[in-house]
Order: C-alpha cells, then sequence, then structure tokens
C-alpha cells in the first residue's frame, strides 16, 4: 500500500517511492527511493524542508517489526498514479479570469456574510454551526477548482468591510488556492480552508481596543494579544466537529519554523503543516490589507517580506511554493515598465517569474492608449530598447481601474 505522509512521520526502516512527480512543480515532495537509514537522515530531509513523502508499506524493515503501527497518513493509494494538480501557473490567465468575475463576486459576498454570522455568533458564545462553515467551504473550493484567480483577485479588490470579516475569509480563500495548486487532496484542501476560516476566532475575545491599537502596544498589552491562538483552540478542541488540524492551526498559527514564537515557542519538527502554511497566508493578507492603523502594501512588496523570513518564520519550501503560485509579479498587478509604460500583468511565465505576459494600457505620459498585449519573455532585456519591470504600482495611485481592462 502506498501512503503519503508528512516527512515529520518518517522513521528509520520506512520505505521512500520515487513520486513521479515533477521536482519544479513538487519541490515538497522528498523523492529519493529507497529505505530510510537514520534518524540523522530524517533532520537532513526535514531541514532541506521536503513536508511530504511517499511510502510503501509491504517494503522496508518499518512495518515488518512494526506491523500494526499506525502512521498519520494524509492519502493512501492502492497503487501510485498521482497527476500533476490542473491548477498550476499553466493556464492561468488574467483573460480566463474575466469569465468567471461575476460568479466570484457572488461566492465572496455570500461568504461574507456567512463569515459576519459566524463573527458575530461567536462574540456571544454561541455554538459554532460546522455544517453551515462547510457548505461555505465547498462554495468556496468549487468555485476555485473552475478558476483559481478570480476568487483571489476579488478577495484583494475589497476595499470596504471591517478587517476582522475580510481577514478570515481572504486568509480562507488564499489556503484554499494555495491547497489546491501544490496538489492537496480535496479532503485535506477543505480541513485546510476551515483551518483558514477559524485560525483567529480567539482574536474575537481579546480587548477591540488592542486589537485595533494605531501606536505601539506596550508589553502588557502584547500579552493580551498573544492570548488568542490558546483562546482559539480551547474553543474549537472542545467542540467534537473541529478536525484536530483544525484546533491546531489555531493553537500554531504564531510559532514560528525556527522557534520563538507565540504561544507555544515551538519550532518546525512540532508544528503543524497546516499550521504552517496558515502562517504563510495570515501574513500575506495582513500586509496586503488596510488597517484602521496601517496601509496596506502591494502584492510584490508583501512576497519579498516573506520570502526574507523563510527558514526563521515560515517553512522554506511553502514559502517558495507560494512564491511560485502567485508569481512575483501577480496576475492582476500593475506595473511600471522601463519605457515609462503602464501595464497589467496577465499571465505568469513559470520558467520566468520576472518577466510575465502583460497588457499595456497606458502611455509613458499617463494617457490611456490602445492596449498592447506582450510576452516580456520575448522582448529585449539589454540595450536601449530593453523592455523590463521597473516596479509595481498601486491602482489607487495610478488611476487604473483593472476590471476594465478584463476581456
Ligand atoms: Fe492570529
Amino acid at each position: 500500500m502506498i501512503k503519503k505522509i508528512y516527512t515529520t512521520n518518517l522513521k528509520p526502516g520506512m520505505y521512500v517511492i520515487e513520486s513521479g512527480l515533477s521536482k519544479n512543480d513538487n519541490p515538497h515532495i522528498y523523492s529519493k527511493e529507497g529505505e530510510i537509514e537514520n534518524t540523522s537522515q530524517i533532520q537532513d530531509i526535514i531541514s532541506a524542508g521536503y513536508l511530504d513523502v511517499f511510502i510503501d508499506s509491504n517494503k522496508g524493515s518499518y512495518f515488518k517489526s512494526n506491523p500494526s503501527e499506525k502512521v498519520p497518513i494524509i492519502e493512501e493509494y492502492e497503487t501510485l498514479s498521482v497527476s500533476k494538480h490542473k491548477i498550476e501557473s499553466g493556464g492561468r490567465s488574467f483573460d480566463s479570469m474575466g469569465a468567471h468575475i461575476e460568479e466570484a463576486e457572488l461566492v465572496y459576498k455570500n461568504s461574507l456574510d456567512y463569515v459576519k454570522d459566524l463573527v458575530d455568533s461567536l462574540k456571544f458564545k454561541k455554538k459554532i454551526d460546522f455544517s453551515k462553515s462547510e457548505e461555505c467551504i465547498n462554495d468556496i473550493f468549487s468555485h476555485i477548482n473552475n478558476n483559481i484567480d478570480s476568487l483571489l483577485f476579488i478577495s484583494k479588490l475589497k476595499k470596504h468591510d471591517t478587517y476582522t470579516y475580510t481577514h478570515n475569509l481572504n486568509v480562507s480563500i488564499f489556503s484554499i488556492a494555495f491547497a489546491s495548486a501544490i496538489g492537496l487532496g480535496e479532503d485535506n484542501i477543505k480541513i485546510i480552508g476551515l483551518s483558514g476560516l477559524f485560525h483567529d476566532i480567539g482574536k474575537l475575545y481579546i480587548n477591540e481596543d488592542i486589537l485595533n491599537k494605531p501606536d505601539k502596544l506596550t508589553a502588557k498589552e502584547f500579552e493580551e494579544i498573544k492570548k488568542h491562538p490558546t483562546l482559539g483552540f480551547n474553543i474549537l478542541q472542545k467542540d467534537k466537529n473541529a478536525a484536530t488540524e483544525v484546533c491546531k492551526a489555531a493553537h500554531e498559527h504564531h510559532e514560528k519554523h525556527s522557534g520563538g514564537g507565540y504561544p507555544q515557542s515551538i519550532s518546525y519538527k512540532k508544528i503543524s503543516t497546516y499550521a504552517s502554511l496558515i502562517s504563510i497566508i495570515d501574513v500575506f493578507d495582513a500586509l496586503t490589507s488596510n488597517r484602521s492603523y496601517k496601509r496596506k502594501i502591494d502584492l510584490h512588496k508583501a512576497l519579498g517580506i516573506i520570502f526574507n523570513l523563510k527558514g526563521t518564520s515560515f517553512y522554506p519550501a511553502l514559502v517558495d511554493k507560494f512564491i511560485k503560485f502567485l508569481g512575483i509579479y501577480p496576475v492582476g498587478s500593475i506595473v511600471l515598465l522601463s519605457s515609462g509604460e503602464k501595464a497589467i500583468v496577465t499571465e505568469q511565465n513559470s520558467a520566468n517569474l520576472l518577466r510575465p505576459k502583460i497588457r499595456i494600457v497606458m502611455d509613458k505620459n499617463n494617457h490611456y492608449q490602445k492596449v498592447i498585449d506582450l510576452d516580456l519573455v520575448n522582448e529585449r532585456t539589454e540595450g536601449a530598447d530593453k523592455l523590463d519591470i521597473s516596479e509595481c504600482l498601486s491602482p489607487e495611485n495610478c488611476r487604473i481601474n483593472i476590471s476594465d481592462f478584463l476581456r
């Protein structure tokens, strides 16, 4: 029997099999075929950033010596026939997103209404209706399965509504999309979606004046904030309908890969993989959302900050995958070109994230022009007529309404 397990659950004597998936598309899967020799080999695999591994329980000495041993399994197969998930960077484009925008608007609105009800009822300590949460996650999953970018686009376009509502929803949406892109199975993706939805529910019981304080927090106030993962964990754990991974994500989403986070100060060896994934998206959404005390930064800068926290705050292989998933210049970003023209990023080039496909919409004098579609891979990188991206721009500052340029 072939089992997909977390590398943290590997044991000496287990037999690893070659996944058959390309390293480029699946850098988080350890695939060197053979029996695991010792614990230091396992530590090396984990330190190198591998998250998952396929093992064959009919081979190797481990299951012969421990026939009744139960290993936590992500997925199980009779034979290994894993196809690459359809949602990778290929086939994702600004134009294919256009056909799904209206439906995405509706899914976002309905999901936001659900989150508002959930938050409001939790404030009054009412019981969580998990069947409704699952309905909400199913709707988001179905939409993302048809088109990955439209809901991501809508979730970052919304300027109104309270951060408490949009943050929980956005983390859930991005987590579902990211988990789909890295090829997790449907059941796992939905649990990750629920983890995103509930990761911060402990904050509902923290004083709002502290949560929204525009100035630097005092040490005492920060101690208050640091209680929210445990508060959330305690609420969820009491509910028999809450999956263990959802409880763990609430408890561990402020832990750091190298240790030193809160509340437990555990490191990657003990942090659940779902919590590691949620922690990246939690920070990404916080950086790219307006708050009462700070302006949002653009997606490009946020990815740079996350990249710089790779290995300290965040799981390195997941950071690499997240950047590949969004692209260095995410689809829908507005960029300033070396020519002075302004363009919208319309599609990633997975082989060269720095040179995506673009749609030029404004000339160097800031006048709208007849749109021109270009693939930057085909443009010159040197000389007087070179064409590069100089910087990412904020849509608000350059008077470009991205939706007007959807086809
Ligand atoms: Fe949090």
